[in-house]
């Protein structure tokens, strides 16, 4: 395999009181004592069931502080990081404009459960830089951004059938449950228990990028069908982009029986341009979902699109949606902010650059020790799955060896690099990642996986004939 010095640059921050050598990463005695507290107050110790990294093993690591792309844990570690809380950082961490901005208007007041202006300079941004959202409302989540699109969808139609494909999440409202992807697949869970048949029943599912099933549910359901939901570019069973056509497909099809089609870019909204993907492809929804980056940070989502669609929301229409912290003025500074810096500082074609030098090395270091890797991306946001070709939906996904991964993830934590603990998630470059991050990454995966092509099990698996897609 390549060599396994670190390039001239340095990999690694440079030694300082804040970050202890390598050999010095892998006691992670004080997140065991909280992961052991927590969980005998919390059900599985945690806030969000990935966080508690049963599919990768170990105790979850504890953090205390972040800046630009490194987390600092409880221990004193420093890790670069590269969950990003779930794609939420497209800056990083405490971005001084950001931080600067939430500060100053947490000083005036961090809720007035009433109107103000910067509400409104944020709803005339989104829709300045989203093509076909003419009307917006804020919620606090991806979740209630899909749950209220869900809804107006069904209001809007009068029809109660939800078109979703397996492997994609949308949150955790009841009727997007189904075959979700995320912490559901992860947990090997093909619907929520608490979910009512009868709501499951309304809900069609596709496979991901086949346009053939789809048309088939259109031609069964079509008069019933209030809307056909997809994530642009697939994130929670790990990057599965987009094939060519699949968008204006979905978009064709909605048309052809009255169904709206609702992109959900809690993800995807302003990670590859300053819009939304399915803007960059050309391609219109009828409504919108937009979350994590837009709120810097900070619990806020959005639901927008054709106003004629909007004007059914409460209270110009019959939908009823509303909440007590909806446009939180501190949300909607640190959104604010955020879209400043974007459209000031766009990060997109340096986050296009280190996303392919981290997924072809990626992809290098593991073909060095006969791994079968694959590591598809968009932009700056990945997934290193563990399979010989790139998967086109979730059939294909679930081949991929997620014990591989758990045992990958484990290895590379314990030189620096904090992954979404579990396989079929993605990970994110952030605006704060610099070249030398990513070499470090790419340096630490080589380490990791020179170590681990010694086990017996890793170097059957990688050769017994494990199946791969396509
Ligand atoms: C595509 C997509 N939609 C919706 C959601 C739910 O967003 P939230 O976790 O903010 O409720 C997520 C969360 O990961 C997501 O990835």
């Amino acid at each position: 395999m390549g060599s396994l010095n670190p390039p001239r640059s340095h990999l690694f921050p440079p030694a300082s009181p804040m970050s202890p050598s390598t050999s010095q990463l892998t006691p992670s005695a004080a997140s065991a004592a909280l992961f052991e507290r927590a969980q005998r107050v919390m059900p599985g110790g945690v806030n969000s069931p990935v966080r508690s990294f049963r599919a990768v093993g170990g105790n979850p690591v504890y953090m205390v502080s972040g800046n630009g792309a490194r987390l600092r844990t409880v221990e004193g570690r420093e890790l670069i990081d590269y969950c990003g809380s779930w794609g939420a950082l497209l800056f990083g961490h405490t971005r001084a404009e950001i931080v600067d901005a939430v500060a100053k208007a947490a000083g005036k007041g961090t809720s007035f459960g009433a109107n103000t202006e910067s509400e409104v300079e944020f709803a005339e941004r989104l829709t300045r830089l989203v093509p076909g959202m003419e009307m917006v409302r804020l919620v606090n989540s991806g979740t209630e951004a899909v749950m209220t699109a869900v809804r107006l969808a069904r209001g809007f139609t009068g029809r109660p059938k939800i078109l979703k494909f397996s492997g994609c999440y949308h949150g955790h409202a009841d009727t997007v449950l189904v075959q979700a992807g995320s912490g559901l697949l992860t947990g090997g869970l093909v619907a929520s228990g608490g979910v009512p048949p009868t709501l499951a029943a309304e809900v069609l599912v596709a496979s991901y990028n086949s346009l053939e099933e789809v048309s088939e549910l259109v031609r069964a359901h079509g008069d019933k069908l209030a809307a056909i939901l997809a994530e642009p570019v697939a994130a929670n069973m790990g990057v599965v982009p987009p094939l060519p056509g699949f968008l204006e497909g979905l978009r064709n099809l909605a048309n052809q029986c009255g169904a709206l089609l609702i992109f959900d870019e809690v993800i995807t909204g302003f990670r590859f341009g300053p819009t939304t993907f399915g803007a960059m492809q050309g391609v219109t929804p009828d409504l919108v979902c937009l979350g994590k980056i837009i709120g810097g940070g900070l619990p806020l989502g959005a639901v927008g699109g054709r106003a004629a669609v909007m004007r059914s929301l409460a209270p110009l229409g019959t939908v009823y949606q509303a909440g007590t912290l909806s446009g939180n003025p501190l949300a909607v500074a640190a959104g604010l902010a955020t879209l400043k810096l974007m459209e000031a500082e766009p990060p997109y074609s340096r986050l296009e650059r280190l996303g392919e030098r981290l997924a072809v090395g990626l992809e290098n270091a593991a073909r060095d020790v006969d791994i079968p890797l694959i590591c598809p991306r968009v932009g700056g946001m990945f997934t290193p799955f563990f399979l010989g070709k790139p998967p086109r939906n979730l059939d294909e996904v679930k081949r991929a060896d997620a014990e591989r991964f758990a045992t990958f993830f484990r290895g590379i934590l314990t030189e620096g690099i904090y992954l979404p603990p579990a396989q079929f998630e993605a990970g994110f470059i952030s605006a704060a990642h610099s070249e030398a991050d990513v070499e470090a990454c790419i340096y630490a995966a080589q380490k990791t996986f020179s170590e681990v092509s010694n086990t017996i099990s890793w170097r059957q698996a990688a050769t017994d004939g494990t199946p791969c897609c396509g």
